[in-house]
């Protein structure tokens, strides 16, 4: 059996053109644990989390150290996938200095690369980063923790105008050092020209299949939420439904004096 290689930033640029990069996010131990052995290039230790996990209603309320024990637990993994590690809100928005200590704080905590919302109003924060020795993975298109600005969380680029900016800022975080853009909920046509613009891998969500690679919320993927999951996501499972049925039976072994059997104690 071959073994697999710690998966660097430098080895993400490299399939370009060549190999679909897989990311998927993942937030705890036994989530990275499965993804890695699912054999995916990337797991995203995404502020998704704050939705997904803890319920929210957007990403406002996550602070640093939230994404720090989420990374930590990811790493205790100790997956061949490249993790990135999500800057949450207001984690680089407020000085370059602040970007940088929170960037070197979440790899520390264990992950490979830092992700940051934003276009070419960040160059000088994704310079100052990727300067202090950390990859950084931009995000372009629909960047969820500016829904505020946006008006809300919509399908980006439908504007020639709007399409242009994307394209503007997915060129100057790749001339900035950015190793590998998410572009997210833009036309396929936008998210192509992109792709065949700029040398450094895109990663699509919600975006088509232009793009050198795909990334997936962990929970949308595995239908593992009561919650709707956002429409250009594929559930590949009812895990959800798995989970309360499981429950409920146990409830009712328990109630029926059928859980715990004989196997489960000793006398
Ligand atoms: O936080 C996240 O999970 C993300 C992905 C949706 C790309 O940013």
């Amino acid at each position: 059996m071959s073994e697999r290689k710690k998966i660097s930033a430098r080895k993400l640029v490299k399939m370009k053109g060549k190999d679909k990069i897989v990311m998927v996010t993942a937030y705890d131990y036994p989530s990275a644990r499965a993804a890695d052995e699912a054999g995916v290039d990337s797991i995203l230790v995404g502020d998704s989390l704050a939705m997904v996990v803890y319920g929210m209603e957007n990403t406002h309320n996550v602070p640093v150290e939230l994404m720090e024990y989420h990374v930590r637990a990811v790493a205790r993994a100790d997956p061949v996938a490249h993790v990135v590690g999500d800057m949450p809100f207001m984690s680089y928005e407020t000085s370059i200095r602040d970007a940088v200590l929170n960037a070197g704080r979440l790899v520390s905590a264990g992950a490979d690369s830092v992700k940051l919302e934003g276009g070419s109003e960040y160059t000088d924060v994704v310079k100052a980063i990727v300067r202090a020795g950390i990859p950084v993975m931009g995000h372009i298109g629909l960047t969820p923790q500016k829904y505020l600005a946006l008006g809300g969380y919509r399908k980006m680029g439908r504007k020639p105008s709007e399409a242009d900016d994307i394209l503007k800022d997915a060129e100057a975080l790749a001339e900035a050092g950015a190793y590998s853009i998410v572009i997210e909920y833009t036309s396929a046509e936008v998210a192509r020209k992109i792709t065949e613009r700029i040398p450094v891998p895109t990663i699509c969500i919600g975006s088509g299949p232009y793009c050198d690679g795909q990334v997936l919320v962990f929970h949308d993927l595995l239908g593992f939420s009561p919650r709707d999951p956002p429409p250009f996501a594929k559930k590949y499972a009812n895990i959800y439904g798995i989970v309360r049925d499981a429950i409920s039976q146990y409830a009712r072994d328990v109630r029926e004096s059928k859980f715990p059997g004989p196997e489960h104690y000793f006398d």
